[in-house]
């Protein structure tokens, strides 16, 4: 039991990174994560694209880079996002697409034989 529990603790604590600093805004007023991650995915398709884009967005969040109407941000969000240095960006930006990954929440089926 004492071991299962040191266990449970452990995971809890490896598991975010530097995406824990970015959830204290997403899990609450501002968007979250599987919305943003999917307007990126329809927009730029490419893991590798959507990387990179969030990564910009990140370093240098000026209204105009962002996924979101500009009108819409103004009016919701009229605060600048935080700026993160590219190396901070691409950590939480791979977090982010590790654990927003649509193809790992598809549940695939056996064909029947
Ligand atoms: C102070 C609160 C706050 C923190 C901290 C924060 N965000 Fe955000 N984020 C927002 C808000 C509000 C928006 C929506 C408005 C916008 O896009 O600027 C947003 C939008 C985004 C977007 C979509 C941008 C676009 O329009 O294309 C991404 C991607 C993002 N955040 C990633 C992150 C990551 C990764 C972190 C941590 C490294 C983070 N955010 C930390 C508040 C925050």
């Amino acid at each position: 039991m004492g071991r299962l529990i040191f266990l449970i603790f452990f995971a809890v604590f490896s598991i975010g990174g530097e995406l824990d600093r970015c959830d204290s805004c997403h899990l609450q007023k501002a968007p979250p994560f599987n919305v943003i991650y999917r307007k990126y995915l329809v927009i730029y398709s490419s893991k590798r694209r959507i990387e990179e884009n969030m990564v910009n967005f990140l370093t240098d969040p000026s209204k105009q880079k962002g996924v979101f109407p500009k009108e819409a941000k103004k009016i919701f969000f009229p605060k600048e996002h935080p700026l993160y240095d590219r190396k901070e960006a691409k950590e939480a930006v791979r977090e982010l697409i590790e654990r927003e990954d649509l193809l790992k929440k598809v549940r695939v089926t056996k064909p029947r034989e």
